[in-house]
């Protein structure tokens, strides 16, 4: 008797509390998950690189130079093409021979944010490090290290804007250093910022930013369909990996690391969505070319197998939910902002 009481009071709060989660508006209470999607106030620079104009920069002009590919043939806006939202449309990045690599392009949009582990597979521990690879592997700019400094050492300009990026005198040789390329390469990436979308405008108020599919949308992403599980934040990622049920047998991802652990297997890292309907094709292969085809693989819950995340299911979406979902995603357009990489750079560390 006692407890069916409790219990009716109980549910008599549940349906006070529901009557007042819905606002005078007609539309649900968002405020507690709009909180999570704020926008954040500052580029983060790590201590170890700070931001510093010159070498911001001088980092523009090496992520745009050929002379840092051994046949100058290339630059790392070959494949981060910046009209491109920083990715290409291939779904594998080319390789400078004919043939393709292991993975797409993926884009540069907010790397700032993405802490310590970067890479599909996760194979680069930091940002300033990512750069190596691409500059060095054959199929790709293919430049012996000793090769690229001293292409740079022999040119005036190049001297000059290492001296004036990087004030502390060397131990020996130059101004320019490998880790030093590498150091402006990633203080430029940092700059490479998505604009503001509808999706911020609703976020911060304006109820009429985002249409009722879009809304919706949000909903469901947050709720039935758990893509915030992994798509969390401002930036739609959580920065791990997870085998969402996409890659064949042979893609190991995060696995190929792990060899022991089953929940690392095919397991790829969680990109951005940030301007995603207009960065054709998707996911680590590009195996899927369209936003309905990615929200398909979602709602049949991908390969059924031990790797597959817990949070991906069978979700059972009716044609208007999966619609909505891609509305909602459509949303996270900033139609082409031209963010702080764009611009000129000043002493201050620009606002994101
Ligand atoms: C052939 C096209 C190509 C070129 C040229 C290229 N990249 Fe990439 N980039 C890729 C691919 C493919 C990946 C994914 C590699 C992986 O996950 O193993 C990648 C990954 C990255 C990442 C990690 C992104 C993330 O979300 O984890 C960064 C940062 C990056 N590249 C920066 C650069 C820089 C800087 C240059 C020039 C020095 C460059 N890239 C040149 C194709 C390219
Ligand atoms: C368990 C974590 C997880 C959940 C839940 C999840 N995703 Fe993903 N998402 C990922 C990962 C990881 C990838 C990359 C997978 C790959 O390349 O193999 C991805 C890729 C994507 C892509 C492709 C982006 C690109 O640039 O290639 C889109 C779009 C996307 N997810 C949307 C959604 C939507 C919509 C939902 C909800 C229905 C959702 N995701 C649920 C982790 C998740």
């Amino acid at each position: 008797m006692a407890w069916k009481i409790v219990g009716g009071a109980a549910a008599l709060l549940l349906i006070v509390l529901g009557g007042l989660a819905v606002a005078t508006n007609g539309e649900p209470d968002r405020t507690a998950a709009f909180a999570e999607y704020r926008r954040p106030l500052a580029i983060p620079f790590p201590d170890d690189n700070p931001f510093q104009a010159a070498k911001a920069e001088l980092g523009r002009t090496l992520f745009f130079e050929p002379a840092l590919s051994r046949d100058g043939d290339r630059t790392c806006a070959t494949c981060h093409i910046p009209g491109k939202d920083w990715t290409d449309s291939n779904p594998r990045a080319l390789r400078n021979d004919g043939g393709v690599m292991d993975f797409r392009t993926p884009t540069l949009l907010n790397i700032a944010w993405i802490e310590t582990i970067f890479g599909w597979d996760g194979k680069f521990r930091g940002l300033e490090t990512v750069a190596r690879l691409p500059l060095t592997a054959s199929g790709n700019m293919n430049m012996p290290p000793e090769e690229m400094v001293r292409r740079l050492s022999t040119d005036p300009n190049y001297v000059a804007a290492f001296a004036k990026a990087f004030p502390e005198p060397v131990a020996e040789g130059g101004p320019v250093t490998q880790e030093r390329i590498e150091q402006a390469l990633a203080t430029f990436q940092r700059l490479i910022v998505s604009g503001p979308a509808p999706f911020d405008r609703w976020v911060e108020g304006d109820v009429h930013a985002l249409n009722p599919a879009a809304k919706r949308g949000f909903d469901l992403f947050n709720g039935k369909a758990n893509c915030a599980a992994c798509h969390s934040g401002w930036n739609f990622t959580d920065g791990s990996f997870h085998d969402v049920g996409v890659a064949g047998e042979g893609a190991l991802g995060r696995g190929k690391f792990f060899p022991n652990s089953t929940a690392l297997r095919h397991a790829f890292k969680t990109p951005t969505l940030r301007n995603v309907a207009r960065r054709p094709p998707y996911m680590h292969d590009g195996s899927l070319a369209t936003l309905a085809e990615v929200v398909d693989l979602y709602d049949r819950g991908g390969i059924d197998r031990p790797s597959r995340s817990r949070d991906i299911r069978p979700l059972h979406l009716s044609a208007r939910e999966k619609a909505d979902l891609i509305a909602f995603m459509e949303s996270l357009d900033d139609n082409g902002a031209e963010g702080p990489a764009y611009q000129p750079i000043g002493p201050e560390p620009p606002r994101p």
